[in-house]
């Protein structure tokens, strides 16, 4: 990863990212004058998706959460560009591509530095054809060797000792028979121990359940857990 510096911040760049950026390709704005939007995800917040040259790429803004967004809706405190939202994500989600973790691959940050704070956006590669574990639910099933792959896989990120602050069914895509996690703001590299990777499942399995709850139609049941468990502990049997 480089810097790349600018008239108010800095670009981190990885070895995907065209010479050509500037700050302007994290605004929605600069890629809609183009017409290469592809689409949108919206959650509180959207998500955009884009199109550069034969690429598809995701583009996200950091957005505070909590009683800070009070105070601002997207201003972080800046200790340094490695401490920053942005910049940790995209360090961590490399560390993961090169070890051939499926995570997106990811393409550049941008910093925006105004005094003591700054604003964050990150570019990362689209998942080809994936979904969220979410929209799949909603309208089929998994099997039950695809749920037991998917407990596999989280075992597998756990026995790296990559925590994933976050972990929902959303930020769980499926593409093909392949599942790949998403969305690593505030992840990062832990001690293996088996009390955040408990805790780490226990969010999952509370996501599942609360998203059950605003669609009762969802194709997740008692068993479905069962399931992924079984895979988890084929890999991780500590936990
Ligand atoms: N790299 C990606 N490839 C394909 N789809 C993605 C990718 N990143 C995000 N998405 C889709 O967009 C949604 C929201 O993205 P996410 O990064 O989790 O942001 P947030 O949780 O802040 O809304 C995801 O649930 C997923 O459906
Ligand atoms: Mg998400």
């Amino acid at each position: 990863m480089h810097f790349i510096k600018t008239a108010t911040g800095c670009i981190a760049a990885t070895d995907a990212t065209p010479t050509e950026i500037t700050p302007t390709w994290f605004r929605d704005s600069f890629w809609r004058e183009q017409q290469l939007i592809t689409g949108t995800s919206k959650g509180r917040y959207t998500t955009w998706f884009v199109r550069y040259t034969q690429q598809h790429w995701v583009l996200r803004h950091y957005w505070r959460g909590g009683l800070m967004e009070k105070f601002s809706k997207d201003a972080y405190l800046f200790t340094g560009f490695h401490q920053t939202r942005a910049v940790a994500e995209l360090v961590l989600l490399e560390q993961l591509y090169q070890q051939g973790l499926p995570v997106p691959k990811p393409i550049a940050a941008n910093i925006e530095r105004f005094g003591w704070w700054y604003r964050a956006d990150i570019l990362i590669e689209r998942i080809a054809g994936a979904s969220d574990l979410v929209a799949i639910l909603a309208h089929t099933t998994l099997t039950e060797t695809q749920w037991q792959a998917l407990g596999a896989q989280i075992a597998e990120f756990h026995c790296r000792g990559v925590y994933h602050a976050d972990l929902n069914a959303k930020n769980i895509l499926l593409s093909g028979d392949k599942f790949y996690l998403i969305d690593f703001d505030r992840g990062c590299f832990k001690k293996v121990a088996s009390q955040w990777q408990r805790a780490n499942l226990q969010r999952l399995l509370r996501s599942f359940n609360k998203e059950r709850g605003k669609q009762p139609a969802l194709a997740f049941k008692e068993q479905c857990w069962q399931w992924l468990l079984k895979g988890y502990h084929q890999i991780n049997p500590r936990t």
